[in-house]
């Protein structure tokens, strides 16, 4: 997954711009970048491997100039981290950048290589350049459409020609690319926080859609050059909310948003008078939520996390069947869905490949589908039916936490909303919910409080190569969401496991040098953890406990503990999973790993 930035502007140089666009972009991929430039002295590019800051010092010495540009930071599917294989590719007076994967890529290669074409790279985008160049007949844009009809598989484009030295030509499908509108100038980005410096006046583009980029005017058609007209979105977000706000990396400061985050989700959905929970953008009735027989939910990673707590909430709450599966599992299976099913996807990005296309596969198969997602103009956001946002605000760190607690918060909402629906919840009830979810900031708060004592323990458990989480009932999936904070940035191995199971194999595993730590907070299995808390002591384990106060016994048996207010039990992953999110953040800091940008990870995967 790749990040794609370009301006053109009748007034000045655009190249400084677009280095800072990309800057914003580098969570997206970051293994090697490139800008080409049109300026006096006609097409100019410099690309180089590694991160954004190469490319600088390399123009800090070979300035580019030119009024219009564009740019791309690569996180590689195609070919290894090199220099040839960095966009922009150029072919003659042709230059591309691409986010994506051409499914067809080898046999346009085979056609193109027997026409002629001599190409320099491994990647899949420099046959879009070469088809391009093949089908220019002077005419930039209607090249560009006649090349789009020959792909398969997904793209974000972006071209420029030398012969139209004031143009880009834009074009996506199934990977994201939005339009900043300015006065004398536009900009092109793959995602909205790029443009904020400059704008915040965004056209979201969409599938299909080919668009030519001036700096007085926009066009937007599709393949067959009919226009599409597209609204202008003005963008609330500051650039500041995209800045660390003083923390020394996005994640903490995005931990630290957590509490906002439960009332942002929550803001404007909780009728103050009648107390009815309002989900504007989920708007099925009251005995359309009756006649559901069942909910698929589809996700991956941290999201799928969210995705079982939200089955427990839902089942007990709505008294309805939930699954939950991998997306890029569901994809390969026969989904067995119908109108009466409800399909949810989870996605942060609302761009996640595999994720998209499950949601793709259920809405095909008929059943009612919903997205819960950050991104307003995501492309999943325009495939499901129905739409829940989590207004956590902009994500930058790699590795998620403020948007999964939105997650969770909105996944809460929904349970009690189809409990009150389908009668499983009286009104009192529900207004108790209600309010035990309004106060859940204030917890979070207290919870955020164990920063130090998370830094202190995380000492330890920076020097161990593998960790065990334990957890049970809807804390087991913060087992395993904690679990993989704590390998996707500190690249400790360690894996979640429901607490029942440890007796059933793990346990061979332990010993003093491998930390467990135990989700032991206040529920109905409290005396099961205890047990299994013991279990792990006695064999020399080091157990880190995450207990609720006063729970002075438990805290005995463990080597360290976090303690975290109590809250009702269905309020209890929101905050156990922050004392996890601290220890993980912690202990890569510790370990000097890259934070907010970890190896080999990307903050979106929009390649199956
Ligand atoms: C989470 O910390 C990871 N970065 C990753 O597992 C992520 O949750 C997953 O790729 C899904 O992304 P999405 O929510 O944008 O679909």
């Amino acid at each position: 997954m790749c990040g794609i930035v370009g301006c053109t502007s009748r007034t000045g140089e655009v190249v400084p711009g677009l280095v800072e666009s990309l800057k914003r972009l580098e969570y997206r991929g970051y293994d090697s970048s490139g800008i080409a430039a049109i300026g006096e002295r006609g097409l100019g590019i410099v690309r180089r491997v590694g991160k954004i800051r190469e490319l600088e010092s390399e123009l800090a010495v070979a300035p580019l100039t030119g009024s219009t540009a564009i740019g791309h930071t690569r996180w590689a599917t195609h070919g290894s981290p090199t220099e040839a294989n960095a966009h922009p590719h150029r072919v003659g007076k042709l230059v591309v950048v691409h986010n994506g994967i051409i499914e067809n890529y080898l046999e346009l290669r085979e056609e193109l290589t027997q026409r002629g074409a001599r190409f320099q790279s491994e990647t899949d985008t420099e046959v879009v350049a070469h088809l391009v160049q093949a089908l220019w007949q002077g005419d930039l844009v209607a090249a560009v459409r006649s090349a789009v009809k020959r792909l398969h598989g997904s793209f974000a484009l972006a071209l420029l020609h030398e012969d139209a030295p004031d143009l880009i030509v834009a074009a996506r499908r199934d990977s994201p690319l939005v339009i900043g509108v300015g006065e004398g100038a536009h900009w092109l980005a793959s995602d909205v926080p790029a443009l904020l410096p400059w704008t915040r006046r965004i056209i979201y583009l969409e599938d299909g859609d080919v668009a030519a980029l001036r700096p007085e005017r926009v066009d937007v058609t599709d393949a067959e050059g009919v226009a599409r007209a597209r609204a202008v979105a003005e963008i609330t977000w500051s650039a500041e909310m995209a800045e660390k706000a003083g923390f020394p990396h996005f994640m903490l400061k995005e931990i630290h948003e957590q509490p906002a985050t439960v009332s942002n989700a929550l803001l404007g959905r909780i009728a103050e008078n009648s107390g009815a929970i309002v989900l504007d953008g989920f708007a099925l009735s009251d005995a359309e939520l009756r006649s559901l027989r069942r909910i698929c939910i589809v996700a991956c990673g941290t999201s799928w996390h969210a995705g079982q707590v939200g089955r427990f909430l839902l089942e007990e709450d709505a008294g309805i069947p939930v699954e939950v599966d991998y997306a890029s599992e569901m994809i390969h299976r026969e989904p067995l869905l119908a109108k009466d099913d409800l399909l949810i996807a989870i996605s942060q990005s609302g761009e996640t490949a595999d994720t998209r296309a499950a949601l793709k596969k259920g809405r095909e198969a008929g059943a009612r589908t919903l997205v819960i997602t950050n991104v307003a103009g995501s492309s999943m956001a325009r495939d499901a039916a129905h739409v829940l946002l989590t207004y956590a605000g902009p994500e930058i760190g790699v590795a998620s936490t403020k948007a999964f607690m939105g997650q969770l918060t909105v996944l809460a909402l929904l349970a009690l909303r189809l409990g009150a629906a389908r009668g499983r919840l009286d009104q009192k009830t529900l207004a108790r919910r209600l309010h035990e979810l309004k106060t859940l900031p204030h917890a979070l708060e207290q919870a955020l409080a164990l920063s130090d004592a998370a830094k202190d323990i995380a000492g330890e458990l920076a020097a161990a190569r593998d960790a065990l989480y334990l957890g049970r009932g809807l804390n087991y999936p913060i087992a395993l969401e904690g679990a993989l904070k704590l390998k996707e940035i500190s690249y400790i191995h360690a894996e979640g496991y429901p607490a029942g199971e440890m007796k059933h194999g793990p346990i061979a595993l332990i010993d003093p040098s491998m930390p467990v730590i135990a989700i032991a907070t206040e529920s109905v299995t409290s005396a099961l953890m205890s047990g299994n808390v013991e279990e792990a002591r006695a064999r020399g384990a080091r157990v880190i406990g995450i207990v609720s106060t006063g729970e002075e016994r438990l805290m005995k048996s463990c080597w360290r503990t976090l303690v975290v207010p109590r809250v009702p039990e269905a309020l209890s992953p929101f905050v156990n999973i922050i004392p996890l999110q601290l220890l993980a953040y912690w202990t890569a800091v510790i370990r000097g790993s890259d934070v907010d940008q970890p190896r080999n990870l990307a903050k979106t995967v929009t390649v199956q």
